[in-house]
Formats: structure tokens, sequence, C-alpha cells
């Protein structure tokens, strides 16, 4: 059964349809990738996933349960947790802070010591993969991918079984999104569900298992990594019939 599952869902602000009858499915160790481009609606779908607004029409259904999130706290505890690229980490605050940032006042931090929570950081940074020497460093020095990297592993930490993440290579250089690429791949294989929202075909083909793109609200691909290929994302991506129509229309066909 899928951890997330979107039926017919729409979004309207006022009159204005931002996402027209979207269907999406979100299970346990997949990668989904939201594509589409500006205006799009990717960050209104997320917005209804991560329990930020509430969808107009159509049904949202967790767990096999139909569900209507009141808010990010709502989403939080079924697990799904949001990263946002701009939010996820304060500059000023320690590595380990920025990890344990918003679990003050659980039980899980609240009871905790500087000492201990350095060595849990450290520890479940080290058991992903993430290298990182010293959780003592301000945040603010860690490179982009290392930062949304963090930011992930955290989530994982504290529980998400879904991880969405907006964009998170969009501000960094290859090598770097390679860093967070590889790391939505471990992810993935510890059986953590991401939703990658993303305008690159070429970040989202090599680490997707299922592709959904959106184009003025309205899904216009749906499908399994067996059934598109690279190119076929990157077209549809940039415009694809309208392309069409544009290089006729310069006589370059
Ligand atoms: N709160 C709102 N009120 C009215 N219209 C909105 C609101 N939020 C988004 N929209 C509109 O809905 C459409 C989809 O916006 P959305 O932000 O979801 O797109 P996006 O795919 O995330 O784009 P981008 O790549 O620029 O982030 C846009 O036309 C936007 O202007
Ligand atoms: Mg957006």
């Amino acid at each position: 059964m899928p951890i997330i599952e979107l039926r017919d869902v729409s979004k309207s602000y006022g009159g204005f349809d931002a996402l027209r009858a979207v269907n999406m499915s979100v299970r346990e160790g997949e990668v989904v990738c939201v594509l589409g481009d500006n205006g799009a609606g990717k960050s209104t779908l997320i917005n209804i996933l991560s329990g930020m607004h509430r969808h107009t029409a159509g049904e949202l259904l967790i767990d096999g349960q139909p569900t209507a999130f009141s808010s990010p706290r709502d989403a939080l505890e079924v697990g799904i947790s949001t990263v946002y690229q701009h939010l996820a980490i304060v500059d000023e605050l320690s590595v380990w802070r920025n990890f344990f940032l918003g679990q003050e006042q659980s039980g899980v931090a609240g009871s905790l010591k500087t000492a201990e929570m350095k060595r849990i950081c450290a520890a479940q940074l080290a058991e992903m993969g993430v290298d990182i020497p010293d959780v003592d460093v301000e945040a603010g020095t860690l490179s982009g991918g290392q930062r949304q990297v963090v930011a992930i592993a955290r989530a994982i930490h504290f529980g998400a079984r879904v991880v969405i993440l907006d964009e998170p290579t969009a501000a960094l250089g290859v090598k770097q999104s390679g860093m967070v690429l590889r790391f939505i791949a471990a992810a993935r294989d510890r059986g953590v569900a991401v939703v990658l929202v993303t305008h690159n075909p070429h970040h989202a083909f090599l680490v997707g298992d299922h592709f959904t793109i959106l184009n003025l609200g309205r899904q216009v691909l749906d499908a399994p990594r067996s059934a598109v290929t690279l190119e076929e994302l990157t077209r549809q991506m940039s415009g694809g019939a309208e392309l069409d129509t544009l290089s006729h229309e310069l006589n370059r066909n």
C-alpha cells in the first residue's frame, strides 16, 4: 500500500486552478520526482502534502486512509517531513544544534545533555555516510550540498517515512548536486520515500523511480522509470509541443 496517495487532487485559489486532478502515489523506498516549469504547481502540491494548505477537491490518502491535514504538524505526525531549501539550516548554529533544532520540546532532545546530542549527531551522520568531521563547526561553514544532506539526515533520524525536497539542487554546482543525489539514493535504499521537486530532468532521472510532470496545474506525464527516457523528460520539461511550434516558426525543422 502506498504511504501517500492522491486521487484527482485539485487546488484552486479563489477562481484560479493551481492544480487540476493530480494523481500520485508515494511508496516506501521510492523516489518520486515532481517536475515542472515555473508556475506549474509544484509548490502547491508540496504544500498539500506537507499540511500547509488544504486541497479543494479530490482525496488524500495516508496509509490507505482518507486524510485531511490541518497543519504541518499533522503531516509530521504521520511521518511526512519537508526540507525547504532556504529554511532548512541556521548558519549561526553548530551542526549538532541544527540537527536537534525544533526537537528541544519533545522528550527526545529535552532530556539529553550536550555531549550526548553531539555524539548522537556525529554517529547518525557517519552512519548515513555524511562526511562532516566536526559537528561543533557553525553550519554556515558547510558547503551547500552538506547543508542539504544534514537537513535530510535530520528528518530521517526524527522519524520521517517520506521526505519532501523542494529544489534541493537548484542552487548547487555539479559536485554538490552529486552529493545530494547520492544521499537521496542512500535514503531510498534505507526504505525512506522521497518526493523530489526539481526543474532538472537530468537530476531527476539519476535517482527517480517515478516521474510526474506538471504544466500549468495539469499533470502532463505520470510514469514509472521503465516507461520514460531522459530525452522524453527533457522534451516535456522544455515545453514539448510548444517547442515544436516554435521550431517550425523559426524555420529550424
Ligand atoms: N496563495 C496563492 N494565491 C493565489 N495564487 C497562487 C498562490 N500560490 C500559488 N499560486 C499560483 O498557482 C500557480 C502555481 O504556483 P506554484 O508556486 O505551485 O508553482 P511552482 O511550480 O512551484 O513554480 P516555481 O517553479 O516558480 O516555484 C501559479 O500561477 C501561482 O501564481
Ligand atoms: Mg515552487
